[in-house]
């Protein structure tokens, strides 16, 4: 089977946040199982850089729309690698690839008569990227509810899309096809809207200069929505490449709330005039809101340091929080205070502890050698049943794009393997050895469990299997999803380790203090754009000159086994080579390192970090959390100083 899932791509205006998060993790838990099940999968993601607003966010920066967005997209890219994102593409809108398919499309539908020329005149909401009419305007101002901003009148010649004429035919396909537009209750918004009537889009504009040109009229460049919705067959390589006949239609559009009306009304008929058969399913989840209530926004600025979450809590529990937190169709909220009871309750509670408490058993009980089982009675029965239930039902709510009803589904498995070790008190049975043949079988079973825990947490939290792996033996029981109703799999004999706490808990009072000793400390904090930097004390020329900065040439990086944040690099000084151990792994994965030139402190008394030696610590800048590796501007020699 062949499965295509998108999601939105996003406009690269200022970082990615928490809120943004949610749909390319959602994405991300959906390719995973679906590429576990052995579909081929394409997953796509990317960034809409057309849009009006960047040129402005730009400009007000003193940037270079070019670089500006250059640098952005890279946080994007860092921000999907620090949260293990397996997207198979990411497209920019200013891509090449891209460009060339928008004038293509923009020439037919000119050619066939579906654009047209004329002048537009109305109202334009920028943060929106939304024409409107004099009468949809809310006290002369946006009339979209979450935004309600000021909007500007536009009187400019333009090219329009003929929607009205498909708007019957999209009706019919939408009340034909109940599952092309989910959850129900959107289906039915858009159905009154489309009823409500379809004026002509607007396609082009002349007042700036930021997108792409209409080929025949190179006054005019492309509306935003046409340009940025064409991304998903463009990436593909529309209309000729194989890729494109063998992925499209694709299987899901993930997007929020906000923008289901553009794919489930423009895009169609975009796809209906070019003849194109229409996606399997329009899914529009929910929004985070902040604490304070108000949909968490890069507009609204209510965005939280989200790399600076992940370093905190991990990407598998950040994944999870998400995943959990929004309910089928339904807003969620987001506040680390409950990301941390969350972790503390569901991942270190019940998930970990069931793995550290029946583990330490097999070691106490059997010297940590995996006995063979016995006969099973009704309680080994009743989990094997369950397992099965547990894989079908968490299938069938990924289906449903339900993230939070899978997770409970899976839930259900985790507290019946809790329930399973109270009802077979494996303590009692240790006391009489006539019991040895049961307490094989349930210790097997415990073992078997994790390893089906294993699979049923992988593409919510892809973590979980590294951390279960080296305690299994270092087997990869984890990949198959099949294999997560089938018993008897783990091999009788295997030598298993009790390891350290998969999650470990959060002590919420020394976070607290933390926090305050931060807030404290503020006092002495410079500001500066958007970064917060608490100044150190002042220190002579002469301790200065102590440092040893010294330039070095990567030759080898590698991540650190069970350390999601460390690398371990190979480094030439001079005739030299060293081991560094680096905490970068989020931020840069070692095909980018190998090969440049870092700066070393040299002269740094070496520390174990993970059993390894530590000769030296590579230097670089943060902002925000987002970690950029110092390096020189032309080559020079490894093992030159740094002064
Ligand atoms: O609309 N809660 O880009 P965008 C949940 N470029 N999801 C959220 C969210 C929140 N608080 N904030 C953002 C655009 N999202 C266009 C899309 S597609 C052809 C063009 C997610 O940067 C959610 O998926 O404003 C939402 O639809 C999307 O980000 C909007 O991203
Ligand atoms: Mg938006």
């Amino acid at each position: 089977m062949k499965y295509y899932i998108t999601t939105p791509i996003y406009y690269p205006n200022s970082s990615p946040h928490i809120g943004t998060a949610y749909t390319t993790i959602a994405a991300d838990a959906m390719a995973r199982l679906r590429r576990m099940k052995g579909d081929e999968v394409y997953f796509l993601t990317g960034t809409d850089e057309n849009a009006q607003k960047i040129v402005r966010t730009a400009e007000n920066a003193g940037m270079d729309p070019h670089a500006y967005v250059d640098g952005i997209v890279d946080k994007f890219k860092a921000f999907w690698r620090a949260l293990n994102i397996s997207n198979d593409d990411f497209i920019r809108t200013t891509e090449e690839r891209h460009a060339k398919v928008v004038q293509m499309i923009f020439t037919r539908l000119y050619e066939q008569g579906d654009i047209y020329k004329s002048e537009y005149q109305g109202w334009y909401c920028t943060p929106c990227e939304t024409f409107w009419t004099e009468n949809k305007l809310v006290d002369g101002k946006c009339p979209n509810p979450d935004c309600g901003r000021e909007v500007e009148l536009l009187k400019e010649e333009s090219y329009f899309f003929r929607m009205s004429k498909y708007a019957d035919r999209l009706l019919n396909y939408i009340k034909d096809h109940p599952e092309f537009i989910q959850p129900a209750s959107r289906r039915n918004e858009m159905i009154k809207f489309i009823e409500g009537g379809l004026e002509d889009l607007c396609v082009s504009r002349t007042t700036f200069k930021w997108g792409i040109k209409v080929p025949f009229d190179p006054k005019h460049v492309v509306y935003v929505w046409l340009d940025a919705l064409i991304n998903y067959i463009s990436a593909l390589g529309y209309p000729d490449n194989d890729k494109y006949k063998k992925f499209w239609p694709a299987s899901v559009h993930l997007v929020g709330k906000d923008i289901v009306r553009f794919h489930t009304i423009i895009w169609p008929i975009i796809l209906m005039a070019l003849d194109v058969p229409l996606p399997e399913k329009v899914f529009g989840h929910g929004w985070f809101l902040g604490k304070e209530g108000g949909k968490i926004s890069k507009s609204k600025g209510n965005v939280q340091d989200s790399f600076e979450l992940i370093n905190r809590y991990g990407a598998d529990a950040i994944r999870y929080f998400l995943l959990k937190e929004l309910q089928y169709g339904m807003d969620g909220t987001f506040s680390e205070d409950d990301l941390v009871e969350r972790l503390n309750s569901d991942l270190a509670n019940d998930l970990g502890n069931f793995v550290s408490r029946t583990l330490a058993m097999v070691v106490k009980y059997r010297d940590g050698i995996v006995p063979e089982p016995g006969e099973d009675s009704d309680l080994e029965r009743e989990i094997k049943q369950l397992s099965r239930d547990v894989k079908k039902g968490t299938e069938d709510k990924m289906l449903a794009c339900d993230t939070a009803g899978a997770l409970e589904c899976v839930w259900q498995f985790v507290s019946k393997c809790n329930k399973y070790v109270d009802e077979t008190a494996p303590w009692n049975l240790a006391k009489d050895p006539m019991n040895e043949k049961r307490l094989n079988t349930v210790l097997y079973a415990f073992v078997e469990c994790i390893r089906i825990l294993g699979i049923l947490c992988a593409p919510f939290m892809p973590g979980v299997p590294d951390k279960i792996k080296p305690l299994l033996g270092n087997t990869d029981y984890f990949s198959d999803w099949e294999q997560a109703d089938k018993w008897h799999i783990l091999k009788p004999g295997t030598m298993i380790q009790k390891g350290e706490p998969i999650f470990p808990r959060i002590d919420v009072k020394a976070y607290l203090d933390e926090l305050n000793a931060q807030a404290e400390r503020s006092e002495n904090i410079v500001q500066t754009a958007d970064v917060m930097v608490p100044l150190k004390e002042e220190i002579s020329i002469e301790e200065f000159a102590k440092l040893d900065l010294r330039v070095v040439k990567v030759l080898q990086a590698e991540k650190v086994e069970k350390a999601d944040k460390l690398l371990k690099l190979e480094v030439e000084m001079g005739s030299e080579i060293r081991t560094i151990v680096s905490g970068i792994a989020l931020h840069y994965s070692p095909e980018e390192l190998i090969g440049k030139k870092v700066i070393l402190v040299a002269n740094l008394k070496p520390a174990k970090l993970r059993g390894i030696v530590s000769q030296g610590m590579i230097l670089a800048a943060s902002d925000n959390g987002v970690l950029e590796v110092l390096s020189v501007l032309k080559d020079i020699p490894s093992g030159a100083q740094v002064k």
